[in-house]
């Protein structure tokens, strides 16, 4: 059978690493989407000595030219793409007071965790179009859950970060959007949980094991599974 092909941005580390290791292990040639190049193959040689078909693309999602060099060598060696995950992102502050919110940290963030996805699912789009069954995983967060946020009684109603918050529902959207622009795809934003890794000082209840699980379901949905929803463990996430 015709190997299927991942890219896993952001999969030097974290749930990234994760999520690649266990779509290899699954029978994918996975290509390690990492913004350094160095610390993408270490993670690629790491996946290789477990059996697992891995190569590293140097990809840094704030640059086009390294999303399109990073796909031109995608196409060369795979020659198609199956599954994209969105996976790089950032934190770039904590507070959630208004006032000293800083607008320079909130543009960061949107150009890695909103931007960033766009560009990379833009620049995939004829590849995807050469798979039979390609598939679209945004990794968001319920941080980004418009109702969930706009919930006084929620869990999360004191996690407004502004760039995070709005960069995970703009990507929602996003997700949304393209689900109906790439020719046979499944698009789906999904949520990890609050896993320990380095995006907030491995502070997180939940193991990396965790948070992978639910994107490689999102990323080897069958033709009947769903599309243009938000997902985590326990089902659907309120938009
Ligand atoms: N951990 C959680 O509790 C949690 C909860 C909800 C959602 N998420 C989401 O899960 C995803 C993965 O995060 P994580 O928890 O695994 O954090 P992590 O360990 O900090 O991993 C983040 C990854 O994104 C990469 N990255 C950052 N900026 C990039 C850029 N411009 N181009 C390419 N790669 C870039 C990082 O690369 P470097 O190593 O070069 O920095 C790293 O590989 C993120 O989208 C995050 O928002 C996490």
């Amino acid at each position: 059978m015709e190997k299927k092909v991942v890219l896993v941005t952001g999969a030097n580390k974290g749930i990234g690493k994760e999520a690649s290791k266990q779509l290899g292990k699954m029978g994918f040639k996975v290509f390690i989407g990492s913004r350094d190049l160095s610390r993408g193959q270490a993670t690629a040689k790491e996946l290789k000595a477990d059996g697992i078909d891995a190569d590293a693309v140097q990809l840094d999602v704030t640059s086009q030219s390294s999303v399109d060099a990073a796909m031109a060598t995608i196409e060369k060696s795979a020659g198609k793409l199956d599954v994209l995950v969105n996976n790089a992102g950032i934190v770039t502050e904590r507070t959630t007071a208004l006032d000293t919110t800083e607008i320079a940290k909130v543009e960061e963030t949107m150009q890695t965790n909103f931007f960033g996805p766009l560009r990379v699912t833009k620049s995939a789009q004829a590849l995807l179009e050469k798979s039979k069954a390609p598939r679209v995983v945004n990794v968001s967060s319920t941080l980004g859950s418009l109702s969930t946020l706009s919930d006084p009684g929620s869990e999360f109603a004191n996690f407004r970060i502004l760039g995070y918050t709005c960069s995970k529902a703009a990507l929602n959207m996003l997700t949304v959007v393209t689900a109906g622009a790439i020719k046979n795809v499944k698009v789906n934003s999904i949520c990890p949980g609050y896993v320990a890794t380095d995006i907030n000082n491995n502070s997180g209840p939940r193991s990396v094991e965790q948070g992978a699980a639910i994107i490689v379901k999102m990323a080897t949905l069958e033709e009947d599974g769903p599309t243009a929803g938000f997902f985590n463990d326990d089902g659907i996430i309120p938009w």
